[in-house]
């Protein structure tokens, strides 16, 4: 039996009453409303080889849009959030135990770090010392090495915030864990907000000069139950500009216009509409797997959005990263076998990953991703659902 553990936050406000001289009215019954019943369930959901348990937390906001967190990776392995009449299902890819996250995953939900996407021949140089990554993709680094922050266990902690149900997650990574100089201390805020958003906020220290990018591999699917490929969703970047990539999807070090290409997100455009045109980047790429240059956004304009005519379910991203990597998940086989059995096949999930460019330490250009002892590493990305 699952030992269940809830805590439940009930905010009252209080609709206090004019207290007019002479005229003093005691609060009667109706003018004490509480607005929300926001909870943080917690439940045991599974064991780590090395006998570390897990566990699962269900963040819920008032409208009933629902969380799933685990320790494992900071996965998110659940999000429910309504469809056009109400319903409400889940858009994330997954599994439905710990064993799936344990056996392969493609990331599915995790944190990802110390470096979110590719270093080019798993090296860099910082201060003249060279230092080593695995090269665990083509010859490459990808997402922080063998084991990653998406495979490492998260310390979570109920914090108290006024937006909504909110977890933080602490992770310290060692000096020279997976090859990276330094202690890093990372953390990771998680808030559902009752404006049914899922808000991370990522801080690190070190305590010696290092390299980071951290990023959330969420797998999006917006029918629900990824019943479909994401094929008709549309979506929207906010880029004048992408990252051109070589056949191991290393950039190439120049940036190029997205004008007269597949590329140009800058209008909604449906996946499907393009990926499968004969562009030189979209061969290389298997279909869209870049990162797009956010161009500088209104105040309070998303940075992205994904649209899914059908459920209706409109997603719109907000963040203070440089860029966003959209994969449309064209390494999906269908060997990978999720929740409830669906075996996931070529593109039936979509990631939008708010980061620094790839290969950032080997790219002078590129907006630098080092981190100073001293220096505090602090980005924010919003994932803000709702319906049209
Ligand atoms: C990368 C893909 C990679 C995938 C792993 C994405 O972030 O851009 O190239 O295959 O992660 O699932």
């Amino acid at each position: 039996m699952r030992t269940l553990t809830v805590y439940t936050l009930l905010i009252c406000t209080m609709m206090s009453q004019a207290c007019k001289k002479n005229d003093e009215k005691i609060p009667a019954a109706a003018d004490t409303t509480a607005v929300a019943a926001s909870a943080v369930a917690k439940v045991a959901y599974g064991t780590l080889p090395d006998g570390q348990a897990v566990e699962e937390y269900t963040l819920k906001n008032k409208n009933g849009v629902e969380l799933k967190v685990i320790n494992y990776g900071g996965i998110v392995t659940s999000l429910k959030v309504p469809d056009k009449n109400g319903v409400l299902e889940d858009v994330v890819l997954g599994f439905d135990s710990l064993k799936g996250y344990l056996g392969g995953s493609p990331y599915f939900g995790a944190i990802v770090g110390r470096y979110g996407n590719r270093i080019a021949k798993g090296k860099f140089t910082l201060d003249g010392q060279t230092y080593t990554l695995a090269q665990n993709n083509n010859g490459q680094h990808l997402h922080g090495g063998l084991k990653g922050f998406d495979k490492v266990y998260w310390h979570i902690a109920e914090v108290p915030a006024a937006e909504g149900p909110s977890l933080k997650l602490t992770y310290t990574s060692k000096d020279m864990e997976e090859g990276y100089p330094g202690t890093l201390q990372a953390e990771v805020t998680y808030t559902l907000t009752d404006n049914n958003e899922f808000k991370i906020a990522y801080t690190a220290t070190t305590d010696k000069k290092t390299v980071v990018n951290l990023t959330q591999h969420t797998y999006f699917n917006l029918t629900g139950n990824a019943k479909r490929d994401i094929l008709d969703h549309q979506v929207m970047l906010h880029a004048d500009k992408f990252v051109p990539v070589d056949k191991v999807l290393i950039p190439t070090g120049k940036l190029k216009d997205v004008a007269g290409t597949p590329f140009d997100f800058r209008t909604a455009t449906a996946v499907g509409q393009r990926v499968n045109e004969k562009d030189e980047q979209l061969i290389v790429g298997g279909g869209y797997d870049h990162a797009w240059v956010l161009s500088p956004a209104d105040s309070g304009k998303a940075v992205a959005s994904v649209y899914e005519p059908t459920s209706g379910r409109f997603l719109e991203v907000y963040t203070t990263e440089p860029a966003i990597q959209f994969y449309c998940g064209n390494f999906l086989d269908g060997t990978v076998v999720g929740k409830q059995g669906n075996a996931y096949a070529k593109r039936f999930g979509l990631c939008l990953e708010t980061e620094h460019y790839p290969d950032s330490p080997n790219q002078p250009s590129f907006p630098s991703v080092v981190l100073n002892p001293g220096e505090t590493y602090s980005t924010q990305t919003t994932y803000k659902f709702s319906t049209k």
